[in-house]
């Protein structure tokens, strides 16, 4: 909104004209330079002579009506802020002047310098013209009256791509501001204080946590309470997955046992998720509200309450719960989904190789041994050796899984690994809710769970991702029929177990020919699991065996192994699901392992002259389910992009979705669309997508890409010729429309060694809330290799790097990526 007595008109597009017309800003600023050159030399008299001859029949006294401009007509786009600025002039004085909307979708005008007002272009499916009158009176009550026309057209990425890069800070396009909000180690409640970050600070359930994750913001008002409009004040809740250990503490860490208690203390308190306020002070202006109220932190530490079929059954009968209701805390949370009634779902991912499990075969049944095995909960350590901390504090001891001889499940932490593999309900609002582990949507490694559409008189769908190579996509379907009064009810958590706690769990085949099928994982319809090596079959015992074991029903059922789940996303419009699928190797997966739905297998040369073979890129797939049902046993689906190099990867085989520099990518981690509550999120809503690379990484560090896809079945039946180390295949496949640079555009680069991860926004838009995870991971506190978020700011930071949130502003206002 800069320029507004220079330009009668301003959508804050500098890059996107390509007409051979003169721009707006050109015809205004031509128009105000008429009118300067008039002043100047005629004067008022001359001025109002001019006024005279323009205004015929104004009365028959010495008084002229003023004399008024609107600006010249405009176009933009949905999303754009616009700004109108008029002129008036009066022979004696105008007492008022006032902007009015007199056609098109309403929209709210915000008073801005003298006689401009500005308003963000609405959502619109086709090209809308919205008029407004401006209208000036005098001092002797004779007004006058001018119009412009804007002309809004549908919404389409409003920014220059940003370039590949290494550098060590986040980079966004030209016309947009980073602010760093909530980091590592920043403190929640009063009194804490701020974070030295020298490995000395403690107290982590009253800090940000570490590796920031998935996030998502639930608004609040004025006075405090829940505001899903509200886009000035709000709690940001964000998943803590894991921690860079060397800079939490002064030296680095050792991981000789047996480890420092408070060490181990410190680290598991960085686990977790936090819930804390984000204030506007205006036009934008972030920060964070250190006492708040509403600041949470929940760790692994945290009670939690079962839910679900799997809730008060042996399986998750431990120390702390002999009953197995209650669980202990929540710990690798990956990414999350905000639900339909204002809670968050938060997802336990690698959680497998925290627990130390090894050595008691002997102690264990085969059933057990072939869980454990398909799970991975085989480490001899323990991720970072938390059980040696204590031999008599439980919150250490919990870690040690290994079933004792003439110990029980009541009295040894066997059962510690059911606890966790569970999607998990908070209540951002009540920072005294306990938790709810849902066991209905099945135990695996849950990457995200994000709600299907809702609708009302329709189940309720999530869909959720299996993060390991070779792992499943699977969707719970609710019993209950989606009330829209749910939407706003008091008690959320009590909305939560009427529609995730009674339901059918499902795992995806896909088949060859582009359609799809769920198959329910149900006691009684799925057979056993036949036997693998040394494991013998592996029967059933009923729905909790089934949750709590679901990567083996899975496997029984005949669901189809995927290249690494990742999140999902639903578009709010059409209701269709995306899934990432990072990436998979040679090993996992060889040249002859490829099928339609995972269909790449090459080698991705780097830099240093190494070939990485398997689909090292990764792709995104996505799917509709037949009829438009959430319910529906049947989906139609097609993979919409491939990541790849653009400078070094086959056109044909590889570079299949023909990425370009300004949007090539890999290992596609997040995504999400906005939210619909804004142009962004109608019509033809904008997908988010965010690397987490290992591939790709030496040309440029991760990023965040902003895209505008079409719908499954937009391309067509493809054939690719796969080449390995040694041979090559051909595979057949469904690929969608290719990229373009109308419909995919890098928007933001990180620093350096870090992963893009979370992604909200505002509902109005304008601001976006992005997670950058464990800049500089791979360096220690002799040698930093990341002074992020310091170094966002500053060209000579030295501090140890930390995983932080920033918000993504535009500099004019208008609705971010639009
Ligand atoms: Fe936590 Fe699969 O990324
Ligand atoms: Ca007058
Ligand atoms: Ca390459």
């Amino acid at each position: 909104m800069t320029d507004l007595h220079s330009t009668s008109y301003s959508d804050g597009d500098v890059d996107t004209n390509t007409s051979v017309l003169p721009t707006l800003n050109e015809l205004a600023n031509a128009r105000f330079s008429r009118r300067q050159t008039m002043m100047r030399t005629a004067g008022a008299t001359a001025m109002a002579f001019f006024g005279t001859s323009l205004l015929a029949a104004c009365g028959d006294d010495d008084n002229e009506a003023p004399t008024v401009s609107a600006g010249a007509d405009g176009t933009t786009s949905s999303g754009r802020l616009v700004t109108l600025t008029a002129t008036a002039s009066d022979d004696k004085s105008v007492s008022t002047a006032a902007w009015s909307q007199t056609a098109g979708e309403t929209v709210e005008l915000v008073a801005g310098a003298a006689n401009a007002v500005s308003f963000i272009a609405p959502s619109v499916a086709a090209s809308t013209v919205l008029t407004f009158e401006f209208k000036a009176t005098d001092d002797d009550g004779k007004s006058s009256t001018a119009k412009t026309n804007i002309t809004v057209a549908p919404a389409q990425l409003g920014f220059t791509a940003v370039a590949k890069n290494r550098n060590d800070i986040v980079t966004v396009p030209e016309g947009y501001t980073v602010t760093v909000m909530t980091r590592l180690g920043d403190p929640l409640a009063a009194g804490v204080s701020a974070y030295a970050n020298d490995g000395t600070d403690s107290g982590f359930d009253q800090r940000i946590g570490d590796h920031g994750d998935a996030l998502a913001w639930f608004g609040l008002d004025a006075g405090g309470s829940r505001a899903d409009g509200s886009s000035t004040r709000g709690l940001l809740v964000q998943n803590h997955e894991n921690i860079t250990q060397a800079y939490l503490h002064a030296a680095g860490a050792s991981l000789s046992a047996p480890r420092a208690l408070a060490d181990a203390l410190k680290e598991i308190e960085c686990h977790g998720l936090s819930v804390s306020e984000y204030k506007d002070a205006g036009n934008r202006a972030w920060s964070y509200v250190q006492g708040s109220t509403f600041n949470r932190r929940i760790t692994p530490n945290t009670d939690m309450v079962f839910h679900g079929p799997a809730a008060g059954t042996a399986y998750l009968a431990t120390p702390y719960s002999t009953n197995g209701s209650h669980g202990r805390g929540t710990i690798n949370n990956c990414a999350n989904g905000h639900t339909g009634w204002a809670s968050v779902l938060t997802c336990e991912e690698n959680w497998a190789g925290y627990f130390l499990r090894s050595g008691d075969d002997a102690q264990r049944s085969a059933r057990e041994l072939t869980a454990l095995s398909r799970y991975g909960v085989t480490s001899s350590t323990g991720n970072y050796g938390w059980s040696t901390a204590s031999t008599t504090d439980n919150r250490f001891t919990r870690w040690d899984a290994r079933a004792k001889v003439g110990s029980t499940a009541a009295t040894d932490f066997r059962n510690e690994p059911n606890q966790f593999g569970w999607v998990v309900e908070i209540d951002p609002y009540d920072p005294a809710s306990a938790p709810r582990k849902r066991t209905a949507l099945g135990r695996f490694g849950h990457e995200g769970a994000w709600l299907g559409k809702l609708t009302a008189g329709k189940k309720v769908a999530v869909y959720m991702g299996d993060d390991s190579r070779r792992e499943y996509l699977y969707k719970f379907v609710s019993t209950a029929a989606w009330d829209a009064a749910d939407a706003t009810a008091a008690n959320r958590l009590a909305v939560g177990d009427k529609y995730l706690d009674a339901g059918t769990l499902y795992v995806a085949v896909f088949n060859a020919d582009g359609t799809g099928t769920w198959k329910p994982l149900v006691a009684g319809s799925v057979p056993d699991r036949p036997a693998v090596g040394s494991f013998p079959a592996y029967t059933f015992a009923d729905q909790a065996d089934i949750l709590v074991n679901t990567r083996l029903a899975a496997d029984a059922v005949g669901a189809t192994p995927m290249d690494r789940p990742e999140w999902t996303a639903v578009n709010p419009v059409t209701g269709e699901v995306y899934l990432t699928l990072t990436n998979n190797n040679a090993s996992n997966r060889p040249l002859g392992g490829t099928d339609a739905a995972n269909p790449r297998h090459y080698g991705d040369p780097k830099l240093d002259g190494s070939i990485s073979y398997g689909n090292p890129n990764g792709h995104i797939i996505r799917l509709r389910e037949d009829g438009d049902e959430t319910a529906a046993a049947t989906f139609k689906w097609d993979i919409y992009l491939f990541g790849a190099d653009s400078a070094d990867s086959s056109p044909m085989n590889v570079n299949i979705s023909g990425l370009t520099a300004d949007n090539d990518f890999s290992s596609p981690d997040g995504c999400w669309f906005s939210r619909p509550t804004n142009a962004a999120g109608k019509v033809k809503p904008l997908l988010w997508i965010e690397t987490d690379d290992g591939a790709f990484t030496d040309r440029t560090n991760c990023m965040l890409l902003a895209a505008l896809p079409g719908t499954v079945g937009d391309g067509g039946a493809k054939t690719i010729t796969n080449v390995g180390t040694s041979g090559s295949a051909t595979q057949a496949t469904i690929v969608g429309t290719p990229a373009t640079a109308a419909n995919l555009r890098r928007f933001l680069t990180g620093p350096v060694q870090c992963e893009i991860t979370g992604v909200d926004s505002t509902p109005d838009g304008r601001t976006l809330f992005v997670g950058i995870q464990h800049p500089g991971e791979e360096g220690n506190p002799a040698a930093i290799t990341s002074h992020w978020p310091e170094s966002q700011t500053s060209t000579t930071a030295t501090s140890r790097p930390r995983s932080a949130v920033i918000a993504i502003t535009k500099n004019d206002g208008g609705v971010v990526a639009l």
